[in-house]
């Protein structure tokens, strides 16, 4: 037995027994004559004494131990003089009797502990080691524990976990599939399911009419702090169900990790907003409504006064920020440096100042009279002190760089505190999305989205009006999840896959085993997906999932560590009828 004791178990009350720890050694210091070895495992710290005077060999064994050798240690459990009140087991110490080195360790690329001197690449490298530090153990345990209890509420509820396949068939809409060539079908491909959205509609189909899953999903896109290529949703379908009882459903979901994982009670319904809404009031589908500043739209206002900038603009748009009439140029300049940053896009910056006694100023001065500036901050309820913040050009683009800008200032102001959890449902989301580039409508979520029922007359004469019965539910500002009643009616799906471009034999080709499938009786069924990393990290008040994920990949989709991807031998490329091809660089 290499232990009966766990290194974050011990407490006074275990003074004067004898206990035998094994784990790591977080550090060893001499103190005259006494050594303090701090030994370290999954469940804590405790600190182990060796005395000089008492077993001088043993002392000596211990002055030789280095970071992260793995030790095992017996002795006396003593009531420490000086107490740690940072950590549990900070009331005793054990009086070593017996040291074993288990395993000895180089000396570790950085330090292993939350404060590590470690920068993020050199930490994904030596990940093994990364996961030693307890912050991050932390956020696996969260992770764990939050896959538990949401498996048993779903399991309360009647939901069966049932696992989809991993091969799949490689389907064009969404993201970019990720491909695997099988080698017992020369020349044809797997695709990694992007989610496992068909298999749960075939199994609705089958009459399992509560399912779920926990399931990896793989998408080939661009990453961000919210995306990895692969991820994990909390995946699920229900049959005979429309949106409100799914909405229902995992609300209670939600509402329950929240309670269980942080202790709020959420007593009211998550408030509900249509994502047309959410775009005139927020410029985004996910809006973060922690705070306000929503937007006031000017576009009316700002015309026709011989500003041309606003004249030629579709949208003339502002936020009214509390308190920020005091912003001085130089504060300003960042703002405008913050828009016009390549991601964000925009031309320039526009604002109006109500200062301190009603006087008012603005960047815009000699376009319009303070009566009329009066108004735009009138329609915007700014009060003596506040500054609005305007942006003018077309509506989606205008949107979504106020959007940002909203942002930063709700960051400068402090009111994104980690710690307070704004949900909400965006309804209403539009059916299809137009593509200038390919002249063509795109589902917005998915081909299988039921469209509005109230707006099925629109499908052929107004199709880019069409409401979809998709939801969304966003917490903070970050997409949480997703999902849709899916059409069950083949004639409809054909009517949807015709809008989208496919023709009958595309379709069939495509998605043919879904609408075979449909023929059998598909009963009316729908769900959502919520994303589990993004769950996590929100709860654990993290800016990124990686930091959720025990084997992450870096924003170019590389695993450092493993160094993957890399490339295979001629003789795999051989088994499956592959060539390379030189890679031509762009430009
Ligand atoms: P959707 O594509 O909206 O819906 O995905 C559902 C949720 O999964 C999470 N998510 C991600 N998390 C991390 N990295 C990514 N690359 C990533 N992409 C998505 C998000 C998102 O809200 N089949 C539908 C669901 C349904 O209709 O039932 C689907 O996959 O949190």
């Amino acid at each position: 037995m290499y232990r009966d004791k766990t290194c974050g178990e011990l407490r006074l009350a275990d003074a004067g027994s004898k206990a035998k720890i094994a784990g790591w050694v977080q550090r060893a210091r001499k103190l005259g004559g006494m050594t303090f070895v701090d030994v370290r495992d999954r469940y804590g710290i405790t600190q182990v004494v060796f005395n000089n005077e008492i077993n001088p060999e043993l002392c000596e064994a211990a002055n030789a131990l280095g970071r992260e050798y793995v030790v095992e240690i017996e002795g006396l459990v003593s009531e420490r003089h000086s107490k740690n009140e940072n950590i549990p087991t900070g009331e005793i110490e054990i009086i070593a009797d017996s040291l074993k080195i288990l395993n000895r360790s180089e000396i570790p690329p950085f330090t292993i502990e939350d404060n590590t001197d470690g920068g993020d690449d050199l930490r994904m490298k030596y990940r093994y080691l990364d996961l030693r530090r307890p912050c991050v153990r932390k956020n696996l345990e969260l992770r764990h524990r939050m896959a538990f209890e949401i498996r048993r509420y779903l399991d309360s509820k009647g939901f069966l976990e049932i696992e989809t396949p991993i091969l799949v068939k490689s389907t064009p809409e969404g993201a970019r599939d990720f491909v695997v060539p099988s080698r017992m079908n020369p020349g044809e491909f797997y695709a990694l399911p992007q989610s496992p959205q068909l298999f749960k509609q075939l199994l609705m189909v089958s009459g399992y009419d509560r399912y779920f899953q926990i399931a990896k999903c793989f998408r080939d896109e661009d990453l961000r702090a919210d995306r990895q290529p692969e991820f994990t949703q909390i995946d699920c379908e229900m049959s005979f169900v429309e949106q409100e009882d799914v909405i229902q459903m995992f609300e209670g979901l939600v509402k329950h990790i929240f309670k269980y994982v942080k202790g709020i009670d959420f007593t009211e319904p998550f408030p509900r907003m249509t994502w047309a809404d959410a775009m005139r009031l927020y410029g985004s589908d996910k809006p973060d409504i922690r705070f306000g500043m929503p937007f006031v739209e000017l576009t009316e206002l700002a015309k026709g006064k011989g500003f041309s900038v606003a004249d030629d603009a579709e949208l003339t748009v502002g936020i009214c920020v509390p308190g920020c009439a005091t912003y001085t140029r130089k504060q300003i300049d960042e703002l405008t440096d913050f828009v016009k940053r390549p991601q964000i896009g925009a031309k320039g910056l526009i604002w109006v100042k109500r200062e301190a006694g009603g006087g008012i100023k603005s960047s815009v001065g000699k376009f319009y009279t303070p009566e009329q500036l009066g108004e735009w901050l009138d329609k915007a309820g700014a009060k003596e002190g506040d500054m609005l913040l305007v942006m003018t050009g077309d509506t989606m683009k205008v949107r979504k760089q106020l959007c940002e800008l909203r942002l930063e200032m709700g960051n400068r102001l402090g009111l994104r505190d980690k710690n307070v959890f704004a949900p909400l449902w965006v309804i209403d989301f539009p059916l299809f999305e137009w593509d200038d580039e390919t002249q063509r409508y795109y589902a917005m979520h998915h081909p299988f989205t039921s469209p509005n029922p109230e707006d099925i007359p629109l499908l052929h004469t107004d199709t880019g009006k069409v409401r979809a019965t998709a939801y969304d539910i966003v917490v903070n500002g970050t997409e949480l999840g997703g999902g849709s009643i899916r059409i069950h009616d083949a004639q409809l799906q054909d009517t949807m896959f015709e809008l989208l471009g496919f023709t009958p034999e595309k379709a069939h080709e495509q998605f043919g085993f879904l609408m075979n499938a449909f023929k059998y009786g598909a009963p009316p069924h729908g769900g959502l997906a919520l994303g589990f990393d993004r769950f996590v990290s929100i709860l654990a008040g993290l800016d990124t999932i990686r930091d959720v994920i025990a084997f992450p990949k870096n924003n170019s989709g590389r695993d450092v560590m493993n160094e993957s991807p890399s490339p295979i031998d001629n003789i795999q490329l051989d088994e499956l009828y592959l060539e390379i091809k030189p890679v031509v660089k762009k430009g």
